[in-house]
């Protein structure tokens, strides 16, 4: 017998720069051009043309919902100036996915910025909020039958991301949130004052959504399942303070809050534990730890103070499509001992559809799906119909 509540979305996530190709005026077409060691991502994955292909695939699984994004740099190449086709474009994207049968969950902003806003300052300038803002309102009237939209995708990566990129721009050397080799470094702890800043830009939306919209708002936290080692729990509550606990309690009295989660680490006394190089590690060098989404949920569903939760990511960098359902089988298994204890949780949306473009690496395969980078064949791996299957026995095993 399945615990998940009727109407519980199973379905899948992407995200723009990831997956569509070419999205040449955003600044992380501009970084990957300038960082030294990054891989490009050219074509990506063509999706901006083979959309309908990928909906397809998924909703023939038994999948009932797909994450995907709307990209602010297409929509709005110059200040102010907006591309009516591109919005024509994501119109068609949503009108596919609900003719699928596919509950469309549409992301705002996912990482990306276009370079024009990079270059007036970023989420630190002085025109940031008001900027997304007016993309928000512009996006909002094609946003008719979306039921979940999220304002912004991993405020607390966007934060880290925003610091690096100010490094970069100091001169010194940027380093991708997702490295896969050698030993996982802790990245730095975001800035508080990045984090108000982003905490406000999402009220600001999700106040204009909620208004234009019959979408319920919210965003998506990375969750990095801390955990404390003996002696290390004052410094759990400060570190998880700046990297999370802000974003969560910006979440308060949102409809919904997005839990992403993939790995755990330890904090011991002196901060986050770096992890080590073990043979069992994911392809991004984090620990297999499927444990880490009930954990999420539970530590989000504290302290938002009972926000319905969406898992709007969860998955494994992987090249063994066995060990990414064992992960995924154990995962749900955690998710549902949650949903037992009374955790209100509206859907599980896996990391991700397809094998794409890691933020500047290609090697970490995340997907469901497989895709040749020259054919741009797609090929779905049996963890697809494993989840469509278990989508249409709503989680029952
Ligand atoms: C999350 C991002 C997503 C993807 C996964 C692996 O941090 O939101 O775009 O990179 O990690």
């Amino acid at each position: 017998m399945s615990k998940f509540p009727a109407g519980f979305l199973w379905g899948a996530a992407t995200a723009p720069h990831q997956v569509e190709g070419n999205n040449h005026n955003s600044d992380f077409w501009q970084a990957e051009a300038a960082m030294p060691g990054m891989e490009r991502s050219g074509d990506a994955c063509d999706s901006y043309h083979r959309y309908a292909e990928d909906m397809r695939l998924l909703a023939d699984s038994g999948c009932n919902a797909y994450r995907f994004g709307i990209e602010w740099a297409r929509v709005e190449p110059e200040p102010g100036l907006v591309s009516r086709a591109e919005l024509a474009h994501y119109r068609r994207m949503i009108d596919t996915a609900i003719d699928l049968g596919l509950t469309p969950v549409v992301t705002l902003h996912h990482f990306t910025n276009p370079r024009w806003f990079a270059a007036e300052g970023g989420w630190m300038g002085e025109r940031a909020v008001e900027r997304f803002l007016s993309y928000a309102e512009t996006t909002a009237a094609i946003l008719d039958g979306v039921p979940w939209v999220c304002t912004m995708n991993e405020p607390n990566m966007l934060a880290i991301m925003t610091m690096m990129a100010r490094l970069a721009a100091s001169g010194q050397q940027w380093q991708s949130p997702t490295v896969d080799d050698g030993a996982r470094p802790v990245l730095p702890s975001p800035d508080p004052a990045i984090g108000r800043r982003l905490v406000d830009a999402h009220h600001a939306v999700r106040d204009l959504i909620r208004e234009r919209t019959g979408a319920k708002v919210g965003w998506t936290v990375a969750n990095q399942a801390l955990v404390a080692r003996p002696g290390g729990e004052e410094k759990l509550r400060e570190v998880r303070y700046v990297r999370e606990d802000l974003y969560l309690e910006g979440a308060k009295g949102d409809d919904f809050v997005g839990v992403q989660s993939y790995s755990s680490m330890w904090v011991g006394p002196d901060g986050i534990e770096p992890h080590p190089v073990r043979p069992d590690n994911t392809l991004v060098g984090t620990a297999y730890r499927p444990d880490s989404l009930g954990l999420a949920v539970r530590h989000t569903w504290e302290v938002t103070g009972g926000t319905p939760v969406l898992v709007t990511e969860n998955g494994i960098a992987t090249g063994d499509d066995e060990r990414r359902i064992a992960y995924t089988s154990a995962a749900l298994d955690g998710l549902e001992a949650a949903v037992a204890d009374g955790v209100d949780v509206r859907g599980y949306l896996h990391w991700s559809l397809l094998d794409n473009y890691e933020w500047g690496h290609w090697a970490p395969t995340f997907g469901l799906i497989a895709v040749d980078r020259e054919t741009f064949v797609r090929t779905p791996k049996p963890s697809l119909a494993w989840l469509g299957d278990l989508a249409r026995r709503n989680g029952g095993r």
